[in-house]
Parts: C-alpha cells; sequence; structure tokens
C-alpha cells in the first residue's frame, strides 16, 4: 500500500513541531512517544484517541446519546431530544441529515437577528400542552418565522464532530499563521470571540478571553465547551448554570422564549425548580459557586470530554488510481487555498488532554471567506451584507459518510457542491468546471478519500 498522496499533501505542510508528518507515516505504527498517533493510526471511527480509557469514553458517549424529556427540562422550544439523535452519520458524534432553520432581516443594510422575535434561530418544536403539579395547563406554542423577516428559512446542516477535540487544541497563532499563507484573492478571515464557558482542563482559557473562533458554519464559537452549552439549550432547551473559579456563569441559564414571549414560570418545562440562587429556568445547575469552584454541570461536562477525545476520521485510499490522479487537481485548481493540505499537529503538551504532537488533517483552515451567492446572510447583529456572506471553509475528512453537503444540505452530490461555490470560492469552482469528466471524477474521489 502506498501513501504518495498523502505524503505528497505533507510535503506542502506547515509543520509546527518538531514530529514531521512524514515521520509518522506508517499505519498504525504509533511513534516512540506513545502519547503520538497519526490519523493513520487504527482507530474506529467513531472511537478515541489517547488520553482516556475505554470506560470514561463510553460513559461520556452514553450521555452525548441519553434521550432528554420534558421532565429533564427539554423545552419550552427544541429540536431534538438527544445529540446523539442528530449527530449520527458515520458514527455517534457524526454528522447528521437533521437541517436546522435560521431567519433575520436587513435594516439600513445591517443585519438583525430579530432577537425580541426569537431570532434567529427557529426551534421546531415545542413541549406542547402538559399540565404541571400544582394542576395548572401551560401550553407552549411552535415558533414560526415571523413576518418582517427578508432573510428566509436559511438551513443548517448537521455537521460531523470526528477530530474537533484536536482542533480545540491548537493555538490561535496557528490560525492567523495558515491564513496569512494564503493567496490575497481566496484568503480567509479569522474570527474571534469569548469563551462564555471555559474548558477547565485548559489554563489559558477564563471566562470572556478571547480566542480564535473555529466551530460551526460560520465559525461563530470559540472553543467545545462553549458549543456543548450552547447546543444543551439551543437545540434541546436544557439550561445550565456552571461554576468557574468561583463565578458562577448563567450565559446558558435562561430558556429560550418562543418567539420571543417568555413563558410563565414553571410554563418552560416540567424539570424542578432551580435551587436557591441559582436563575429561575435553570434546568441543571451546579448550584451556588463556592470560592474557587470549577465545576461544569455534569452533561455538558460529559458532552465536552466526549467531543474533546473523538477520534478524527482515517482516509481510505481503496480507489488507489483516481486518488492519485486527483491530489494534484486539489492544489492546481485550488481547492486548497482554503481547504488548506497543511498537516496540523496539536502542541505538545496539549492544552485540553487530547495527545500532544498528533497530526491531523482536517483540510479546513478554520476561517470565514465571502462566499458570495453561497453565504446563507445570516449573522451577528449589526454585520454588513458582506459580512453574512462569510462562512467557515468547511473541513472535508471524512466527507465519504456523509449523504448531503453544504450548510443547507442543497445536495447529496460531491461536484454540484463543489460547483455552487461562488465569491473567493468562485475561481476555483470555474477550474474545475473546466476539467474533464475523467478529471472532475478523479477530484471528487480524491475529496471523498480525505
Ligand atoms: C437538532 C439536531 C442537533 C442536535 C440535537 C445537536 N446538534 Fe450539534 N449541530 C447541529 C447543527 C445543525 C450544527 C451546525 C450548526 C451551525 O453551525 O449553525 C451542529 C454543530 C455542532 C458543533 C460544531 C461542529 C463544527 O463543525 O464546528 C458542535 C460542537 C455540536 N454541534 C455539538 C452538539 C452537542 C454537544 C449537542 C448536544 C447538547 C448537539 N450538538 C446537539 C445539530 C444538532
Ligand atoms: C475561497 C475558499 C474556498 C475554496 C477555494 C474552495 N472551497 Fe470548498 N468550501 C468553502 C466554504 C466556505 C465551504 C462551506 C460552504 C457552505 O457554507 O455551504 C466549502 C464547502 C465545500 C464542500 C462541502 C462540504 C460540506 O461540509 O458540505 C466541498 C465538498 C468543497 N467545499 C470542496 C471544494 C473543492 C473540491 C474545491 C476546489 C475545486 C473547493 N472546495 C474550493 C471554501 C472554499
Amino acid at each position: 500500500m502506498t501513501f504518495s498522496t498523502l505524503d505528497a499533501i505533507a510535503k506542502k505542510a506547515i509543520i509546527f513541531s518538531a514530529f514531521s508528518p512524514l515521520l509518522a507515516g506508517c499505519a498504525g505504527e504509533p511513534l516512540p512517544d506513545d502519547h503520538t498517533q497519526t490519523v493513520r493510526s487504527a482507530i474506529t471511527l467513531g472511537g478515541h484517541v489517547g488520553g482516556i480509557s475505554d470506560g470514561a469514553f463510553a460513559e461520556a458517549r452514553d450521555n452525548f446519546n441519553l434521550q432528554e424529556e420534558v421532565t429533564d427540562g427539554i423545552g419550552p422550544v427544541f429540536n431534538e431530544r438527544a445529540c446523539g439523535n442528530c449527530h449520527t452519520l458515520g458514527a455517534q458524534g457524526g454528522a447528521g441529515v437533521q437541517i436546522e432553520r435560521r431567519y433575520g432581516r436587513f435594516v439600513n443594510g445591517v443585519f438583525d437577528s430579530m432577537d425580541s422575535s426569537g431570532g434567529s434561530l427557529r426551534q421546531l418544536f415545542s413541549v406542547g400542552t402538559f399540565t404541571t403539579s400544582t394542576g395548572r395547563t401551560c401550553t407552549v406554542p411552535v415558533e414560526r418565522e415571523p413576518a418582517g423577516a427578508t432573510v428566509h428559512n436559511v438551513g443548517r446542516l448537521t455537521t460531523p464532530l470526528f477530530g474537533l477535540g484536536l482542533v480545540d487544541a491548537m493555538p490561535d497563532a496557528f490560525f492567523d499563521r495558515l491564513v496569512a499563507a494564503e493567496p490575497a484573492e481566496v484568503r480567509g478571515t479569522v474570527l474571534r470571540a469569548p469563551v462564555l464557558l471555559p474548558n477547565p482542563a485548559d489554563a489559558s482559557q477564563n471566562i470572556g478571553s478571547v480566542r480564535v473562533a473555529r466551530f460551526g458554519w460560520k465559525a461563530g464559537i470559540s472553543n467545545l465547551a462553549t458549543f456543548a452549552a450552547d447546543a444543551y439549550k439551543n437545540e434541546m432547551g436544557i439550561t445550565t448554570q456552571h461554576c468557574f473559579r468561583g463565578r458562577s456563569i448563567t450565559d446558558f441559564a435562561i430558556e429560550s422564549a418562543p418567539n420571543g414571549a417568555a413563558m410563565a414560570t414553571g410554563c418552560d418545562d416540567l424539570a424542578a425548580a432551580a435551587p436557591d440562587g441559582i436563575p429561575a429556568g435553570t434546568d441543571d445547575a451546579v448550584g451556588v459557586c463556592a470560592s474557587g469552584q470549577t465545576e461544569l454541570q455534569e452533561d455538558v461536562q460529559n458532552f465536552l470530554t466526549f467531543m474533546t477525545f473523538l477520534a478524527p476520521p482515517e482516509r481510505d485510499f481503496g480507489d488507489q488510481v483516481a486518488i492519485g490522479a486527483g491530489a494534484p487537481l486539489f492544489s492546481q485548481v485550488g481547492c486548497n487555498g482554503c481547504h488548506v493540505t497543511t498537516t496540523f499537529v496539536t502542541p505538545n503538551p496539549s492544552p485540553n488532554g487530547v495527545p500532544g504532537g498528533m497530526s491531523f488533517n482536517p483540510f479546513s483552515d478554520f476561517a470565514v471567506h465571502d462566499m458570495g451567492a453561497l453565504g446563507d446572510q445570516i449573522g451577528n447583529n449589526g454585520e454588513t451584507v458582506e459580512q453574512t456572506r462569510r462562512m467557515r471553509t468547511a473541513p472535508l475528512w471524512g466527507i465519504r459518510f456523509r449523504n448531503s453537503f453544504l450548510h443547507d444540505g442543497r445536495t447529496g452530490n460531491l461536484a454540484d457542491a463543489i460547483l455552487a461555490h461562488d465569491g473567493q470560492g468562485l475561481a476555483a469552482a470555474n477550474a474545475f468546471r473546466r476539467l474533464t469528466g475523467a478529471q472532475q471524477h478523479n477530484l471528487t474521489q480524491f475529496v471523498r478519500s480525505l
């Protein structure tokens, strides 16, 4: 078996570590340092990298898959009952078929997420009608897109989580350097955002500390801990409170208000009332934070643990001839301008417990690019139209486990996904269009191998 394709890519690598990716080239053979693995070590999809026991990983994964009910705090509005109900493809933690819905409007050329109407995420379900323990009947309405929206029903496909703990381990400066090396025409913008929920394992993170935002279709979230608490609230309607170095974090403690209308206390769901000193509406609380106490709410900590150690997908070199022919085309037509072929190497020691010096290839710069008509025109309040067209370069690793592509899942056909690139991606799409049918086939087979 040959790894010439990957080695060709590895030669272009910007190396940020003493470990050369070329040395790490043999499948399944760990380097002498047994904390070091490569993407091509034999980890089954859905398995974990080093740094955690099988048992601890399985326990965290079970929590990720756990179905929550109204009595656990689901609602008032939600999209699904378990993280694992959406992130399913290939293995638990994968991409999914669920497509979420967003809306918004432009006022004088700037984006308004219509927060007072419950925007910009429109949850698809409500807990409906139920009776509280005091005999009161509550009815939660299903969210609707408000009449004033001008950006309608934008889809957001469920993305895969494989390997994201390694991405979470990368220092900000790495992303800045990646983007600085990109050709000017396609160069991305590295976004930064405050950490709302620090990862207790990473000493560099603090409440409000700014970090490169690398997660989500729009690269809006700066670490996996924040994404976990955010998803628990926004996807499932389960609100949480946490303690960090003695401070109480309540950013995720307030229930969503369906279309902006807050439910009366107790009418958001049937979870037990929040303990004293904790905001009403908190479904799962750590409690009043003792001096110096650091403790994430247990479910959120488990989601974070599962995602941190979830292994990256391995490459599939099965269709060797086509892949070998497609690899150089990937760079020739300029795909690598954004889907960088750089080998990432986690810092050693790593900040979040994943193996240090571990190399991996996500084929993304985790920066956003102006994608023209492909951009979804959803943004943060106050952003210009141009800013709302920015999308994060979608990581291409493990794409063969997916069945639909692009942020709204509009196509199941890889060539169509490539041809839809516009804005900074238009030149590459046009170069792809000019390839022969055979070359297009080889290039898409290469993409499927990643
Ligand atoms: C209803 C389906 C659904 C559920 C339930 C769900 N997710 Fe997701 N997940 C999505 C979608 C859709 C996205 C893309 C969101 C975006 O970027 O706008 C996503 C993205 C993510 C990302 C960002 C990945 C990346 O590509 O950067 C993380 C992390 C994540 N989810 C974790 C979780 C966790 C943890 C839970 C459970 C608390 C969860 N998700 C529950 C649908 C879901
Ligand atoms: C200017 C940067 C840029 C260039 C150049 C570029 N892409 Fe992309 N690519 C993106 C962005 C941004 C997305 C996410 C699009 C979206 O939000 O729908 C994406 C999405 C994709 C997807 C869909 C992934 C998914 O998760 O659904 C594929 C496949 C893809 N690109 C392949 C390619 C190939 C092949 C080339 C070369 C012909 C290429 N791209 C060139 C930025 C780029």
